[in-house]
């Protein structure tokens, strides 16, 4: 029976039956230096706000807090001090704050940036979830705008149209490694003089003019979430060049208003209402280590996505938008993912028909977020914080930004019928694992007139391909088979 006849979703042997493995590189440095933090009874040395020179404290360069014998400090302990300074060497800034999740740094970044309730901040309509919420934690307004279609990050020729009196900041998302066009978005926020905060959580070692992103705008954010090229577990990173950012940073994720005192300024107190966002001492250990690998862990990234891009090229009706690592432009991404675009019209069947018809030979693929970031029932409906619709309605003020559905036509066809995200790439898979999944694809392709002619009779199989941060079914994934 030829490979065609045989696809595994009719009934035939798949192309694979062990599921990828995708885990941390992890070796004996991690264990070492988190060993070496229990042992020293390591956990959290942060301590509040007694040092008397706390305000100069505040605007230390991550190196020299690192330098700072004392144990307990309100910068953090030995762990995240060191683990912040490693980080701003690496990527060449003075400050690295540590923060417990890219999610809230996001948050301190923007409201660091000095963002304010009612204000609109521009977003690209895709992003993980994090992203479009993030400025609704200081009661601040998303406007999404629609992105590029082949790098998917930020559409910078579509900026200067969506902003108004109101808008006081620009969010960047390098996007699955690749980068957003960094001199366009400079240029118009330094125009309009809007803060440029970059979530760099998909893209950590990218590079933009030899620069590393997330050190371009006035602030940039990493997460070290499981699932990214370097992790913690739980946390992230907060970098920036600008010693005012760092400092209101380092205040809002300690509980900032405890520096304060009768004679502060009302306006240096904005956004310092008291949270806890700091990276535990264990998590800033295990950092330090991850960091010494990002280079081999990116090239390990860019390595399989390279096989894989061979895998995949030249299937009609799989299409490989232009990785940035070819030619001379500006942009150098590290693939996070890889990307490939679904031409339905070539293929003659559905992407999720073809998506099941993968999943059942063992090559479970993403498809990307579920929805465009504003299509999200809570932006549709307005409702985020109490019961009258703030941050849209408050104070008297009512919001004229506007979410609906087809708004951002390119980021919708992208998510609803091309996107193809194939996050094997990552450590451990292997070249041999990037050759399954072409094997897989072209036995697929191969097979689609047979699958359109069964269509109909496979609606059961095609289930939800898009769930989850990843967009793949967990157990193909995440399986401890070697
Ligand atoms: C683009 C992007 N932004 C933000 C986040 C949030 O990161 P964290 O899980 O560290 O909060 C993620 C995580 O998936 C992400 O991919």
């Amino acid at each position: 029976m030829s490979d065609t006849m045989d696809l595994a979703i009719l009934g035939g042997k798949p192309v694979r039956d062990r599921p990828f493995l995708v885990e941390p590189m992890i070796d004996e440095e991690e264990e070492r230096l988190v060993v070496q933090a229990i042992h020293d009874r390591n956990f959290s040395r942060y301590i509040g706000s007694t040092t008397p020179d706390i305000h100069r404290v505040l605007r230390l360069p991550s190196a020299d807090a690192a330098a700072i014998s004392d144990y307990w400090h309100f910068l953090g302990g030995p762990n995240v001090r060191l683990f912040a300074a490693e980080f701003a060497k690496m990527f060449d800034v003075p400050f690295a704050v540590p923060i417990n999740s890219a999610t809230t740094g996001l948050s301190v970044a923007l409201a660091a940036c000095g963002i304010n309730p009612g204000d609109e901040v521009i977003v690209p309509a895709i992003s993980y979830t994090a992203t479009g919420t993030a400025p609704l934690m200081y009661h601040a307004i998303p406007v999404f705008i629609d992105v590029d279609p082949l790098t998917f990050c930020i559409d910078a020729g579509k900026i200067e149209a969506a902003i108004t009196p109101r808008t006081r900041a620009v969010m960047i998302v390098h996007l699955t490694g690749n980068v957003a066009d960094m001199d366009a978005i400079m240029a118009i926020a330094r125009k309009h003089k809007l803060a440029v905060v970059e979530d760099a959580a998909q893209a950590i070692g990218a590079t933009w003019r030899r620069r590393k992103v997330g050190t371009l705008g006035d602030a940039g954010v990493f997460s070290f979430q499981q699932s990214k090229n370097i992790m913690t577990g739980e946390g992230g990173m907060i970098v920036t060049s600008d010693a005012e950012i760092a400092r209101r940073c380092r205040l809002i994720i300690n509980h900032g208003e405890v520096v304060f005192d009768d004679d502060s300024e009302p306006a240096d107190m904005v956004n310092m209402v008291g949270f806890n966002f700091r990276l535990p001492e264990l998590c800033a250990a295990l950092g330090r280590a991850q960091l010494r690998k990002l280079d081999k862990v990116n090239t390990w990234r860019t390595r399989n996505a390279d096989v894989l891009r061979q895998e995949l090229a030249g299937i009609a009706g799989i299409r490989l938008p232009p990785s940035q690592r070819n030619g001379n432009g500006p942009a150098h991404d590290v693939p996070h993912l890889l990307v490939a675009l679904y031409e339905r019209q070539a293929m003659g069947i559905s992407r999720d028909l073809f998506v099941a018809a993968l999943r059942e030979e063992g090559i479970p693929v993403g498809t990307g977020y579920v929805r465009p970031m504003y299509a999200n029932p809570m932006f549709l409906k307005k409702v985020a914080f109490g019961r009258d619709g703030s941050p849209w309605r408050e104070a008297g003020r009512i919001s004229s930004v506007e979410y609906r559905h087809g708004q951002c036509p390119e980021a919708e066809t992208l998510l609803r019928e091309s996107f193809l995200w194939f996050y094997h790439i990552a450590y451990s898979s292997t070249e041999e694992d990037m050759r399954d999944i072409g094997r897989a694809v072209r036995k697929v392709v191969a097979g689609r007139a047979l699958l359109a002619e069964n269509a109909e009779h496979l609606t059961d199989k095609l289930g939800s391909h898009s769930a989850g941060r990843i967009g793949v079914a967990p157990a193909q994934l995440r399986g401890t088979v070697r």
